[in-house]
Order: C-alpha cells, then sequence, then structure tokens
C-alpha cells in the first residue's frame, strides 16, 4: 500500500493576504497539467462538485467550481467525471451515510477512468473517525480536507493532480478568513455572503461547533465590498450567511470601527444600488433584537421571511438542549413579529426524539407549532453525535419510538403550512424570477419576498428580474399564479 500524505506543518499563521494570490498561482500551475492532459486525451476534463448540506456548504461549493474551472475543467453534472469533490455535511448520521453511498459509486467509474481524481471535504471531514473510515475502506480517494482550509483547495488539487497517493489536510481550527478567492455563482441573480463562520452556542446536539470553529466575523467592509460586485454583476437578492447572524461582530474588540451590529450591517447592504431583496439565515431566537426587526419593518428591501429554529416546543427539553429560550419566550418573540411584521412568513427547525423527550413533551411542540402558525417548518429525527454533550444523556429514545411523534408533528405542520399559504390567495405579489419550471417548460418558477415559491407562464428573458404576480391557485406550499 503506498503511504498517504499527510500534511502536518500547515501553519494557520501563515495565512496573510498574499495568501490569495498565491492560490492564484496554483490555479495557473493545475491548469498547465490539465491542458496537458487534456492535449494528450484529445479531449476536455470534466469536473463534478457535489454539495450536502446548508447553504454555507453550497457557498463553499460555488467557491470549489469556480477554482476547478479556472484550471481548465470544464463543469459536469454527473460523477463519471474526471475530477469528482464531495464537499459534505455531518449535521445528522443519514448525510454521513449517503455521501459514502456515493463515493462507493464513484470508484466504480475510477476503475474505467484511470485519470480520475476524487477529493472529499466539509464537515464530516472534521471527525477524525470520517477521516479514518475514508483512510482505512475507500482507499481510492485521492485527496481528504476540511472545513478551515478550504481556501487552500487551489494548492491542494495541484498536489494532488502531481500525485498517486492520498492527500489529507486536516485543521483543526483556525482564526482567520481568507477574502478575493475566485468564486462562480450558481445563479446569475441571486447569491450567497457568508457574513461569519462558525458558532459560539454549543447546542447539546449540535456538531457545527466542533466542525466549523469558533465565530469569526468578516469585516463589514469585505462583506460591503462583495455586495457591491454582485450588485454590479446583476446579482439581484443576497442572502447573508451565518449560524448565527445575531452574533455578527461579537467577536470584534471595543473600540474597532469594524464592530457593528448584524442591523447596522443589513442596512447597509440594503442601501447597495442594484440589490432589491436582501435575506438572511440563521437567526438565533435567543438574541433576536427589537432593533433587528425595527430595521427589517423600516426596509422594504429586507425580504418578509424570518427562519426562526425552535427546535423543541418544551422548556426543559430546550434547557437541556442549551437553547437558553423557554417556550414562552419563543412565542412571545413570534407574536411580536407577527404584530409588528404582519406580512413576514415564519418558517422554523425542529427536533424530534431528543434524548428523554417524552410524547407529551412533543405535545408541547405542537402546541407551539399551532399558536405560532409557521409557514413552513423542517422537521428531523434526532440524530446522535459523537462528541456532542447530548451523546451521552441518558434516555435515547429508540428511533421505532420517534416515528409516531414524528408522524403526529408533520401532519400538524403541513396543515399549518397550508393554511398560512392559502392566505396569499388572490393578492398580486412581486416575484424574482428564478428559472424555467422543472416539470413544465412553459412556465417560469419565481419567488415571493416571503419565500413562496410560484409557477406562472411567461419568457424566459424574464429570469433574474422582478415581475408583478397574481396569486390564483394555493397548491399546498407552491401556487399557480398570473403575470399581471
Ligand atoms: N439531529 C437532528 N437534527 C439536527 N439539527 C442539528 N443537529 C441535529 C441533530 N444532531 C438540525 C437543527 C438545525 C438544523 C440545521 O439541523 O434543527 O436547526
Ligand atoms: Fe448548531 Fe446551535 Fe450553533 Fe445552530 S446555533 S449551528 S444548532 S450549535
Amino acid at each position: 500500500m503506498t503511504q498517504d500524505i499527510n500534511i502536518l506543518n500547515s501553519n494557520k499563521n501563515d495565512i496573510t493576504d498574499e495568501e490569495s494570490l498565491k492560490q492564484l498561482s496554483f490555479i495557473e500551475k493545475a491548469k498547465e497539467h490539465v491542458d496537458s492532459l487534456s492535449r494528450e486525451l484529445g479531449r476536455n476534463l470534466t469536473a463534478c462538485v457535489v454539495t450536502f448540506g446548508c447553504q454555507m456548504n453550497a457557498r463553499d461549493s460555488e467557491k470549489l467550481l469556480a477554482i476547478l474551472k479556472l484550471a481548465g475543467y470544464e463543469e459536469s453534472e454527473s460523477e463519471n467525471a474526471d475530477f469528482v469533490i464531495y464537499n459534505t455535511c455531518t449535521v445528522r448520521d443519514n448525510a454521513d451515510q449517503r455521501v459514502l453511498g456515493r463515493l462507493g459509486q464513484c470508484s466504480n467509474y475510477k476503475k474505467k477512468n484511470p485519470h480520475m481524481k476524487i477529493a472529499i471535504c466539509g464537515c464530516m471531514m472534521q471527525e477524525q473517525s470520517a477521516v479514518e473510515k475514508i483512510q482505512k475502506s475507500y482507499r481510492f480517494v485521492d485527496l481528504i480536507f476540511g472545513t478551515h482550509n478550504i481556501y487552500k483547495f487551489a494548492e491542494l488539487l495541484y498536489t494532488t493532480l502531481l500525485s498517486d497517493r492520498m492527500i489529507i489536510d486536516i485543521w483543526k481550527e483556525t482564526d482567520k478568513i481568507v477574502e478575493d478567492l475566485p468564486v462562480l455563482r450558481k445563479y446569475p441573480f441571486k447569491s450567497g455572503v457568508n457574513i461569519m463562520f462558525g458558532c459560539n452556542n454549543f447546542c447539546t446536539y449540535c456538531i457545527v461547533p466542533y466542525v466549523r470553529g469558533r465565530e469569526r466575523s468578516r469585516s463589514p467592509k469585505d462583506i460591503i465590498r462583495e455586495c457591491e460586485k454582485l450588485s454590479a454583476d446583476g446579482v439581484k437578492e443576497v442572502m447573508l450567511l451565518g449560524q448565527n447572524v445575531n452574533s455578527y461582530g461579537n467577536d470584534f474588540k471595543d473600540g474597532d470601527p469594524n464592530k457593528i451590529s448584524f442591523p447596522q450591517l443589513i442596512e447597509e447592504v440594503c442601501k447597495i444600488e442594484g440589490l432589491e431583496r436582501v435575506r438572511f439565515m440563521t437567526p438565533h431566537p435567543k438574541d433576536f433584537s427589537d432593533e433587528l426587526l425595527e430595521t427589517i419593518k423600516r426596509n422594504p428591501k429586507i425580504a418578509r421571511h424570518i427562519h426562526l429554529p425552535l427546535q423543541s416546543g418544551n422548556t426543559e427539553i430546550l434547557r437541556r438542549m442549551n437553547r437558553k429560550y423557554t417556550k414562552e419566550q419563543y412565542l412571545e418573540l413570534v407574536y411580536k413579529i407577527r404584530e409588528m411584521l404582519p406580512d413576514v412568513a415564519i418558517t422554523t427547525d425542529i427536533i424530534v426524539g431528543f434524548p428523554g423527550e417524552t410524547a407529551s413533551d412533543v405535545d408541547d411542540t405542537i402546541d407551539v407549532v399551532n399558536k405560532a402558525q409557521f409557514d413552513n417548518a423542517f422537521t428531523f429525527i434526532y440524530s446522535k453525535r459523537t462528541g456532542t454533550p447530548a451523546a451521552g444523556f441518558p434516555d435515547q429514545v429508540p428511533e421505532s419510538e420517534v416515528k409516531e411523534n414524528f408522524d403526529r408533528l408533520l401532519k400538524v405542520v403541513q396543515e399549518t403550512a397550508r393554511k398560512q399559504s392559502e392566505k396569499l390567495t388572490g393578492r398580486t405579489e412581486e416575484v424574482l424570477v428564478e428559472g424555467i419550471n422543472e416539470h413544465d417548460n412553459s412556465l417560469l418558477t419565481g419567488r415571493l419576498s416571503n419565500n413562496t415559491l410560484v409557477h406562472f407562464k411567461g419568457d424566459e428573458k424574464l429570469i433574474g428580474s422582478i415581475v408583478r404576480v397574481s396569486l390564483d391557485e394555493c397548491h399546498g406550499f407552491y401556487f399557480m399564479g398570473q403575470m399581471v
């Protein structure tokens, strides 16, 4: 067996502003290699980026794809490509299992294509046990790296192209943010913008603080500059991304001119000409301020959608989840939002089956759903993540026992979402046209400011613009409408 190359000497303190220049030179070197291989084979080389998980990962994948394209690869939707990279998620176990299944399938392509390189990166790779598993049972993988050194992808790509060995480069942590790396947007008219990385909340079920590290905010200047560039490039909608956007800037020292609050930041972003919609994801209910509500109210550009993860409606479960709010405090916030911003859609995340949760605890969650009247909710079965405090809690609930509670909750969630959606019937709203309908290409698909989907007849030239559409028929979570 060939020996793996474990890059242990990477010094996180080496990262400077020149880093992006260094990475650009690696892209050029990789391109020379790719071009020469392409001449040899008499065909273009292809690359496929497979993304699991959240909006943060989707944004990271846009950076990976940009580097691969600049290095001379053609984008491929199929994993039967010359370079395949899996950007993984590890929030729940089923995401881990899915990626391992896909990886297994991918090895069959590699058997037929000796030039193929397979890489795996992202949150799952920040867990030692996952890396060990790949090293042991997935020997055909060429490159493994984590979340903290993704900015080094060009360099790692180049090293991988020259090597026959498995390259592994995982950092435990970082306190730096590298700006100005290339990025290729999936949609020309909308884009995510990272405002901060990491999380300090340590909800007891959650692996994110361990794999994404502590909170690090980007400077407001860099964020505004990125948004201005996006707007100049035709982007109409930005989504400001962070695990807990309400704590944006808390890591700046007092007196630092960079220290502004999240509401101040979003207000600045709204001033950028050409941007029509500003979204954000995700706020934590425990520090959702009145200042933020007032900012949303004042700024029609801020999307009428707040995603407000509930997780549980039972105060004792919330305490054990370390969420730092009670059932009543959460509901109070929802009532305040509904009163101040009656047009705002509120969506949520809920976990069922947390250790020790009983049917009566789930009744509390259902009670909150009924009272909050969520416009949509993502419901998850609790997944035990090794290394988190909750993994060691007694009374882990077997999945077979969770199912009934999960189904009860889902029924109420769906009924509530439908009722909320139906309220919009007959209204005429602004819609950002996102693309051609997947099932019927005579239709366009777009989104309301409150995130509701609507399908309607129209010309594909309208993609990326905002049009007015009457919401004629409600079909649960989407509408059929007509342009007016
Ligand atoms: N099990 C199930 N769901 C989880 N989430 C986070 N960690 C877990 C876990 N261990 C859910 C939360 C979070 C969403 C992104 O994923 O609801 O808000
Ligand atoms: Fe995980 Fe809680 Fe941080 Fe969200 S706020 S990423 S659920 S620890």
